[in-house]
């Protein structure tokens, strides 16, 4: 399933859950106010910008933010809260589109480098991303930790949700590919149910470094969460800002 048919007019429309969820203050204030802060008020980009979820508050917070994203029907979500001058927004895939200026910040939040399927289109989102920076530029991947330790040899699936919800998530794994397909189910009260699926190709934090140094990054910080609460071995996700040395991509070749 191509990236374009998942993230459709009617995933669109349902995205956006104002006060909760992803959408929860307590979500994203923390977000905003540290990605406000390692923009040092120089200009944003968010790669995979989606609805605005980050970029209209960032934007709001006078951090002027531009956007690549593939889906137009997220865009046009996106485009009921700000107009193309406040936010302006390039279609593409964010492993090659190239937005004009340079930027302080680019971004790329809520586990979305995982949705690109391979090896080589990750890195290449790194080296896109050294594209927009100035040496000294920050890079900034908010990812979740993957849970294999949650599976069994022989098990290829595990399931989790959050309980008392009717919200269930049934990961698939594809251990050989390092993939997981995550479905998620939500029931109703009544016979009604909602599925929506998602591919990824999981990382670890040491191949997501590994990554940043291919493209010219060094790891600034690690962190579990956005208020900057110390990463362990049991953190289940992280907040990485890497920083863009002297060269770029495309002078360290490879
Ligand atoms: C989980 S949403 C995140 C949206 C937004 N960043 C947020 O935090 O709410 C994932 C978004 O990534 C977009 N996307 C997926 N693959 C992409 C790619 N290769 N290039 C650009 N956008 C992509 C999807 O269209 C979708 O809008």
């Amino acid at each position: 399933m191509r990236q374009e048919e998942i993230w459709n007019t009617d995933v669109a429309h349902g995205y956006d859950t104002p006060g909760t969820g992803m959408f929860a203050p307590e979500v994203l204030e923390p977000t905003v106010d540290r990605l406000a802060e390692l923009a040092e008020g120089g200009p944003a980009l968010e790669f995979a910008i989606g609805t605005g979820r980050v970029a209209v508050p960032l934007a709001r917070r006078g951090v002027p933010v531009t956007g690549v994203e593939m889906s137009q029907p997220m865009v046009d979500r996106l485009r009921t809260k700000v107009d193309e001058a406040t936010i302006p927004v390039v279609a593409g895939d964010m492993a090659t589109a190239r937005a004009p200026g340079t930027f302080q910040l680019v971004y790329l939040v809520y586990n979305t480098i995982s949705n690109l399927l391979t090896q080589d289109e990750q890195v290449a989102c790194f080296r896109n991303a050294a594209r927009h920076l100035a040496p000294g530029g920050r890079f900034v991947i908010e990812l979740w930790v993957p849970e294999l330790r949650k599976l069994p040899p022989g098990q290829q699936a595990v399931v989790g949700g959050e309980s008392g919800t009717g919200h269930f998530v049934l990961d698939a794994y594809d251990v050989l590919r390092q993939h997981v397909v995550s479905h998620h189910f939500w029931f109703g009260d009544g016979e009604e149910t909602r599925m929506f699926r998602s591919p990824h190709r999981y990382i670890w934090p040491t191949e997501l470094d590994l990554m940043a140094r291919l493209a010219g990054f060094r790891l600034e910080s690690r962190h579990a969460d956005w208020h900057g609460a110390e990463f362990t071995a049991e953190s289940r996700s992280h907040v990485s800002v890497y920083r863009r040395g002297e060269k770029g991509p495309d002078q360290l070749g490879g």
